[in-house]
């Protein structure tokens, strides 16, 4: 009897311990960057996911003056995600363009010796950007930030446009795309490295999203 006992609560313990191996928090979770070089992707922008989108997460925003939507993409996803935006807001779009674009073989987060695997090792990294200065600049009071997420960090592309501006009096609303991580702290960070401005807790969407999830997220006065 006391043997069938042990046996039931080593079973029960099992299932438990299978149970939160599973689960978890889906929008934080990711399958495929802990390391370089790793991985079973199909595509340099499209590493593996764990299967979910997480769309959780990134309360509805209501933009406030006129808005200026700030982005960097690498291939697309966070362009078309910041276009949205600017049609919803009606607000003027910005692209952060590196001087030395990244390729495909730049992109590919499986090759060690890949642009991004460096610069992702490298803590000193910078990438010059063709500007960081907007045109009538004090004319906006929301600023849009985009930016995909890379090794669950904001790309870095978008650094130099961060620490070059005075976000003073400005509401700066961040966003991401990305496979399956959340945006996690990637706008604290950046935040940080401003050192101005009133920025909020921002989102993120699927590399894919719909126009329809911005229309859910942004809230119009
Ligand atoms: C170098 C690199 C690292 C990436 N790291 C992550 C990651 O950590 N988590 C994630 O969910 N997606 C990751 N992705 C996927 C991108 O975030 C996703 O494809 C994004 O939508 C790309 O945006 P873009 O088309 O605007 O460049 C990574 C992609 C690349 C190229």
């Amino acid at each position: 009897m006391k043997r069938f006992r042990l046996l039931s609560i080593l079973l029960a313990l099992a299932m438990c311990l299978a149970l939160v191996a599973c689960g978890g928090d889906t929008t934080g979770a990711d399958s495929g960057y802990g390391s370089t070089g790793q991985g079973s992707g199909s595509a340099a922008n499209e590493p593996p996911t764990d299967g979910t989108s997480g769309e959780a997460g990134g309360e509805p925003v209501t933009p406030a003056g006129r808005a200026l939507v700030v982005y960097f993409s690498a291939s697309g996803n966070t362009k078309k995600i910041a276009g949205y935006i600017a049609e919803i807001t009606g607000g003027t779009m910005f692209e952060l363009v590196p001087v030395n674009p990244y390729t495909a073989d730049d992109l590919n987060w499986r090759d060690s010796g890949s642009r991004v695997v460096a610069e992702h090792n490298n803590p000193d990294r910078h990438v010059e950007l063709t500007t960081t200065q907007v045109e009538n600049w004090e004319a906006y009071e929301t600023v849009f930030i985009g930016y995909p997420i890379w090794w669950q960090e904001a790309a870095w592309a978008v650094d130099d446009f961060v620490k070059n501006n005075d976000f003073t009096g400005k509401t700066v609303i961040p966003f991401c795309t990305s496979s399956s991580f959340g945006i996690g702290n990637s706008g604290e960070l950046l935040a940080q490295m401003a050192g101005t401005g009133d920025w909020q807790e921002g989102k993120r969407f699927s590399s894919s999203a719909s126009k329809s999830k911005v229309e859910e997220w942004i809230i119009l006065p």
